[in-house]
């Protein structure tokens, strides 16, 4: 198999531009594991799927043709790059996350995606169930209120309204859900780096993460 770098951590913690920057910057392939739950809360909206009704949540999660293209996320042909971003798709994608047919429904399909030359995987549970093998594992954290600052003006970019207050309840909300459901739970997994970037730049993270990298692994000379 090939080598893979996890990185995990609630919502707004930095994972998904860390694991950009250090992919590209290793010419590795990325998984951004939260978009495939994102996703399938979509698609069952879409479909008119409960979200409590596992069975038919865990097909649809083994039936849907996911590709990630170009930055961009597209479920059976059509791009939901936009859509699957808003706080309410978020927090579908924690409700079906916490269904243990579901996240087994994923599982293989992640998995495939640890192709040469490398992978870097963010998520909540790369480091501890789908890649527990992994090369290299970090664990990014921040305050609730700075996640929430960062979420907001990553929707003001994208030409999405937000707000501030709700934003910050939103998160506590589902960093509860995602802390404390019964399978794959969101913690540090053993071994992992963990770095509290609050107070931190994405430089300052990134530079810490390829720290720990050159130590394990120096032959890629990054
Ligand atoms: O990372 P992101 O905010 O896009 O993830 C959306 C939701 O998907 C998270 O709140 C979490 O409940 C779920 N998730 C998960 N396991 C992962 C990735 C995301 O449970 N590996």
């Amino acid at each position: 198999m090939a080598p893979v770098i996890t990185i995990d951590g609630p919502s707004g913690s930095g994972k998904g531009t860390i694991a950009n920057r250090l992919a590209s910057r290793l010419g590795w392939h990325v998984l951004d594991s939260g978009a495939l739950y994102r996703v399938l809360g979509h698609a069952a909206a879409e479909a008119g799927v409960s979200l409590e009704d596992e069975d038919r949540l865990a097909d649809l999660a083994l039936e849907m043709d996911v590709r990630f293209h170009d930055g961009k996320v597209f479920l059976n042909e059509s791009d939901v790059s936009l859509a699957i971003r808003t706080e309410q798709a978020g927090n579908a994608a924690s409700r079906v996350a916490a269904l243990g047919e579901v996240r087994a429904a994923l599982l293989q399909w992640q998995r495939a995606c640890a192709r040469a030359p490398g992978l870097v995987a963010d998520g909540r549970d790369m480091g501890s169930v789908v890649f527990p093998d992994a090369a290299v594992k970090v664990f990014l954290d921040a305050s609730p209120e700075e996640r929430a600052h960062r979420r907001y003006n990553q929707l003001i970019e994208k030409g999405l309204s937000a707000n501030l207050e709700s934003l910050v309840s939103e998160i506590r909300e589902r960093d509860d859900r995602d802390r404390n459901r019964s399978v794959a739970p969101l913690r540090a997994p053993e071994g992992a780096l963990v770095v509290d970037s609050t107070a931190l730049s994405i430089e300052e993270v990134l530079e810490r993460v390829l720290e720990r990298v050159r130590e394990i692994l120096p032959e890629l000379r990054c």
